[in-house]
This record gives structure tokens, sequence and C-alpha cells, in this order.
């Protein structure tokens, strides 16, 4: 942890085009797809923040072999039939929720001995969501009261029927991957909608999946997948703080390249272009995973809700929503949004007291918050909790503070988005 201060000044405006990084997510799941197939897999655009090299630091302990290229990276597989199993030992999933999540489901599936661990954050994070529907398969799972470590034995699992209790797309993973081993069919109800990555990407490799209303059923994977060439596109979660950046700074125009289009990702744009926002999407490809071009202006903003049903699909928006606002003429309301609790810190309270800190009008309740803008911030030495989407959130209140953001720990940034301050840095003209 660097123990110098992240300065951010308020800046004139904001102006240029942006390449994002890979989206996180679907990074995580061509890893693991890449790692089923059998053969030489080609990835472009792979995220390259430390979550995503904590899923292929796990699955080298397998014996998957990867080279790393300057914009791509090659995964060789023997096919999941090969897997190494024996004295695999321990896992370290670092911060990575979604590392742990969706690899529990293919280690489960596998029924590999392996112990599962994590960085303090991670560890602190709930896994019986998790754990409990892959025990009701049949897996072997010990922990210390449903938190890594985990230790996982080698039985066999069978298919159930599982109604999702929350709306995750890291246990519905999971269970995706885990029904690829199971006998019989797995059938998954998801009430509220989550993002769809693994689902598009089964699909996309082969692999028998169906959907009917809001059940998803998998059946076991007979053989290995045929490997495969995939072009990651840009993260549309990174992409909200520059949104977020265009939007406040006065006088800006910035336009975002290749960025994920993905219906389950994009509800934050949705929404906030319903809130008077100039935000005008390009659409460039309109695949399973369709990508295109954002191009955003300073907007006036007016104030916008988030419940329980709209939360899932901007779950990991909702920092630089509140940041947003603190400059929205009225209240705006995060209520039903208890799950971000359980992120990489509590992020209603790190949302809440950081941005409380920089003068802004926000009141906390048990499951969310209300924010009373416009508020002029004033800048102020903040702590990012430890917590990537919250470094991030606290840079972008910089640009439009009238004394500077001071960020401690602010280097967790690399969790998700290395380059994050060197672009800001790029974009952002000094008053
Ligand atoms: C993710 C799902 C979300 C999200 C996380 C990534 C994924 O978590 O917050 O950053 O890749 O599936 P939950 O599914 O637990 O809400």
């Amino acid at each position: 942890m660097s123990r110098k201060l992240k300065i951010v000044k308020s800046a004139k405006f904001v102006k240029g085009q942006i390449t994002l990084p890979g989206d996180k997510s679907i990074s995580h799941r061509t890893l693991l797809f890449a790692s089923l197939a059998k053969g030489k897999s080609q990835i472009k655009f792979l995220n390259n923040g430390a979550d995503v090299l904590s899923t292929i630091g796990c699955l080298q302990k397998f014996g998957i072999k990867f080279q790393l290229g300057r914009y791509s990276i090659e995964v060789d597989s023997s096919g999941f039939k090969k897997w190494d199993r024996e004295n695999v030992g321990t896992i370290n999933c670092g911060n990575s929720g979604t590392t742990s999540r969706l690899l529990a489901g293919l280690i489960a599936g596998q029924g590999i001995n392996v112990k599962m661990t994590g960085d303090e954050s991670l560890s602190s994070r709930p896994m019986k969501r998790v754990i409990n529907p892959l025990l009701e398969m049949g897996a072997e799972i010990n922990s210390d009261d449903g938190k890594l470590p985990l230790i996982f034995g080698d039985k066999k699992l069978k298919g159930i029927r599982y109604t999702m209790p929350v709306a995750s797309a890291q246990v519905k993973s999971c269970l995706l991957f885990a029904g690829l081993f199971a006998d019989g069919k797995t059938y998954i109800t998801e009430n509220i909608k989550t993002r769809d990555h693994t689902e598009n990407m089964m699909k996309m490799f082969g692999i028998s999946i169906f959907k009917k209303k809001d059940v998803i059923s998998i059946s076991k994977l007979k053989r290995p997948i045929v490997p495969f060439k995939y072009s990651v596109p840009g993260d549309p979660s990174a992409a909200a703080f520059w949104v977020a950046a265009g939007l406040l700074v006065p006088d800006s125009k910035l336009t975002l390249k290749r960025v994920s289009l993905n219906p389950s990702r994009i509800s934050y744009i949705k929404l906030l272009q319903q809130s008077g926002c100039k935000i005008r999407i390009n659409p460039i490809d309109k695949s399973l995973e369709p990508f295109g071009d954002i191009t955003i202006q300073t907007s006036q903003i007016k104030p916008f809700s988030v419940n329980k049903k709209n939360s899932a699909s901007l779950i990991d928006e909702i920092p630089i929503l509140a940041l947003i606002a603190t400059q929205a003429k009225g209240k705006s309301v995060f209520r039903g949004v208890k799950e971000l609790r359980f992120k990489e810190s509590d992020r209603i309270k790190s949302t809440v007291e950081s941005l409380r800190s920089l003068g802004a009008d926000i009141k906390e309740y048990s499951d969310g918050f209300d924010v009373f803008g416009p508020t002029e911030l004033i800048g102020n030495t903040v702590d990012s909790y430890g917590d990537h989407r919250i470094a991030m959130m606290l840079a972008i209140a910089g640009l439009i503070s009238t004394e500077p953001v001071k960020i401690k720990n602010h280097s967790i940034v690399n969790i998700s988005y290395p380059d994050f301050y060197e672009i800001l840095k790029r974009i952002s003209r000094k008053r």
C-alpha cells in the first residue's frame, strides 16, 4: 500500500477519447471457459487489473498455462478432464469476489480437494450464498461460519432446482459452472435479472443452456469446449467514472471507445439519460455481447431513484451515481441496496462517509441512502476504504471540488483499472 496521498484538483474541463480496460466480469469468465477448453485459446483486451490476475494465479494451480502478449493472452489447457487434481493445495483469490464465487462452482463441480483463501476484505465477505446451494448439490465444503478459507472435498454433484434468495450474478454463475459437472439438470430461478455474461458465453461456446421465463437450465458438459479467440469489450463499470467526469465538469466532452453495451450492464446510462444527461450511445457490434462508443457532455442533472429492482443491473455503479446525485437538483433516493454492504467495502458506509466528508448532504439508512443536491464539494483527505470503486469515485469528486481531494490508499484502483490516474491526468485541463 502506497503511503503517499493521491491529490486530485478541480479541472477547468475534461476532453478526449478513452479506450476502456476489458470488462472485468467478462475477463474472468473468458479465462474460465478457456481453461475448460482443450487446446489454445486467445483472449484480446483482457482486463489488466489485480482481480483478473488472481483468477489466472488460481487457474495456474490446476495446470493451465498462460502466455502474456502485449494486447492478448494465450491460454493453453488440456481440457477440464485433465485439470491437475492432486496436490493443488491452496488457491488465493486475493480481493476478487468473482474469482472465489465462480471458481467455487468449478471446483465443487469437479470435486477437487483444494483450500480457497483470499485477502482480508474477501475473507470477511459472505460465502454461504454459494456454499448452501453447492451443499444441496452434494458438495463437500468446510468453512469457518461461511467465510473463507473454504476447504473443498471430492464429492460428486447432482443437479438441483434452486431459486436465488439474493440477486447475484456471482451466485448464479457459480451454480451454472457447478451444473456443468452435475448429474442431471440444474435449474436456477432468478426473480431479479442480473448480468448474463455467463449464459451468453455458454451459448457462444456451444454449451446447452436454456432460459424459459425466469428459469435457466443447464446440463452436464459432455466434452471439452472448443478453443476460441475472443476480444473482451470495454468495461462499462469503469466507463461510469468517465461518464460522471464528462457530466459534472463544466464545458466537457468525452468519447469512450468499444464499451460493452450488454443491457444487463448499462442501466445506469439509461437512468442518467432519463435524468436529463447528455449521453449518446453509438452501437458498433450487436452480437450476444454487444459494444459501441459512448459520448458524454456536461449536463444539468435531475434527481433519480435506485431501488431493489433496478439496482441489480447497476450495483457496481452506485458509488459514482451517488457522487452524480450530489450535483442533481433535488433528492435522489438509493434504497433496497443492502447488497452494497457485502462488497469490497461496506459500500453504503464508505459512500456515505466519504461523500459527507467532502461536504455532501447525505442520509444513511440500513438499506441505502438519500442524497440532497446540489451541494458544493469542498475537498478533504479521504480514505478509499480499500475499495477500488470508492477510490475512483473520490478522484472524480476531486475534479469538481473547491479544494483538492486527497485520497488515502489510492493505489487500490489497481484491482480493476491500473491506468486510471494516468488517464485522469491526460483528459483533465488544470484551472
Ligand atoms: C459480478 C457480479 C456482481 C458485481 C461484481 C462482479 C460478476 O456481484 O458486484 O463486481 O462478475 O458476476 P454480485 O453478483 O455478488 O452482485
